[in-house]
């Protein structure tokens, strides 16, 4: 039985944990979110990427939505550094990708360039309002961009999601295992609730497995951490979900919160890791008011099925209604707002920081358990 084919027709994979580095002196110090974008490019999640994108894809990434040989990207994977540190680097040459003391990644310098970050942000972000923390974090990073290819010496081993951090080529053998042939993925920054629950198990009708896929690299100080979700997601799945259809596995990037771009991007992570199908509902990926609601979803129509090669879903805004006496959405429920379990985020954080329970027609009652627990303040 054959699966999905690769973003760029090849999944890519260049780990080797046994190359030596210790004769490599120059070292590039790097944020925890190059760390995860090294981990992906070389775990093959980035596929058809084998390094960090040099000038000419960079163009054609922030303008087009693709890179320089078409194949769809929306978001450039590069390697910001300061000018100071750009200074002492040399093309040809090899250096060491170090975070936190610990040398994780070898790359071979092919270029050094200054992106024009204004122009990156009003493309990618569709805003350069430095309150939009992708943006911010754009212009705090380093204006300078290092390009080459990696390999990953050293993966992070978080012994939080050790027994659930599958790797494309791991999460692709398991669904020939299960003998699903459609399968649909599903990003998430942040807890399950009962709307999450609703698209997902919508979609699974109609294909044979679902990969819980949360996002678990950096993400904006408010959002609920990842530790804390993810005790949330063991007991929803084990207590909500059918096993043999529904699969849990991290997906270890950075959040960009790019909105449309980030859709496209995640779907095509998502397709490396072996999805067929792709979850996007209301303001995927989105944060504020950047981004209008169904954006995430409009941005597809912009590639052709083929050159994409998986499928979104696309779900309306879902929520419970109490005259449907169920989960339903602005498609299927004829009822007034007044009727309907609607919590944003905020109000959410609000509820589990002050030791309330959101409503179990919100929240299972399993998971809300949790959240609250893990976000009280400890004083
Ligand atoms: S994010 O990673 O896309 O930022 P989030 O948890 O907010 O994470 O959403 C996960 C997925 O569920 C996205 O596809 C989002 O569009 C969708 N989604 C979230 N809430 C709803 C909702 N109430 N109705 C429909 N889709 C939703």
């Amino acid at each position: 039985m054959s699966s999905i084919t690769p973003h760029g027709g090849t999944l890519i994979y260049q780990i080797d944990e046994t190359l030596e580095t210790s004769h490599i002196t120059k070292e590039i110090v790097t944020d925890a979110t190059t760390r995860s974008d090294t981990e992906l490019i070389a775990n093959g999640a980035f596929s058809p990427l084998t390094g960090f994108i040099g000038s000419k894809d960079y163009a054609s990434v922030v303008s087009d939505m693709r890179l320089d040989n078409g194949i769809p990207w929306s978001i450039p994977v590069t390697l910001p550094v300061s000018e100071e540190v750009a200074a002492t680097l040399h093309i040809g040459q090899q250096a060491r990708l170090v975070h936190d003391g610990e040398t994780y990644a070898v790359i071979d310098i092919e270029e050094t360039y200054i992106p024009d970050l204004e122009n990156e942000a009003a493309h990618v972000y569709r805003t350069t309002d430095l309150e939009h923390p992708g943006v911010k974090k754009l212009f705090d990073r380093g204006n300078v961009y290092v390009a080459g290819r990696i390999i990953l010496t050293k993966k992070q081993r978080d012994p939080l999601f050790e027994d659930v951090t599958l790797e494309p080529i791991q999460t692709r053998s398991y669904f020939q295992r299960k003998g699903w042939k459609k399968i649909v993925g599903f990003q998430t920054r942040n807890p399950i609730h009962r709307a999450h629950e609703y698209i997902q198990k919508t979609a699974l009708e109609t294909v044979d497995g679902l990969l819980v896929h949360p996002l678990v690299g950096a993400t904006k100080s408010d959002d609920v951490p990842a530790d804390i979700r993810f005790k949330s997601y063991k007991v929803l799945l084990s207590e909500y979900y059918p096993k043999d259809r529904t699969a849990l596995s991290v997906y270890p990037a950075a959040m960009r919160y790019a909105g449309p771009r980030e859709a496209i991007f995640h779907a095509i992570a998502r397709k490396n890791y072996g999805c067929t199908h792709f979850i996007v509902g209301r303001d995927h990926a989105g944060v504020g008011n950047y981004y209008g609601t169904y954006d995430s979803q409009k941005i597809f129509s912009e590639f052709t099925p083929e050159e994409l090669g998986i499928q979104p879903l696309f779900f309306e805004h879902s929520f419970y209604c109490k005259r449907c006496e169920g989960m339903a959405s602005h498609k299927t429920c004829p009822h007034q707002d007044e009727d309907r379990v609607i919590l944003s985020g905020t109000k959410v954080r609000e509820l589990l920081r002050a030791g309330e329970l959101p409503p179990p027609t919100f929240s299972r009652p399993e998971v809300a358990k949790i959240l609250v627990e893990g976000m009280a303040p400890t004083v």
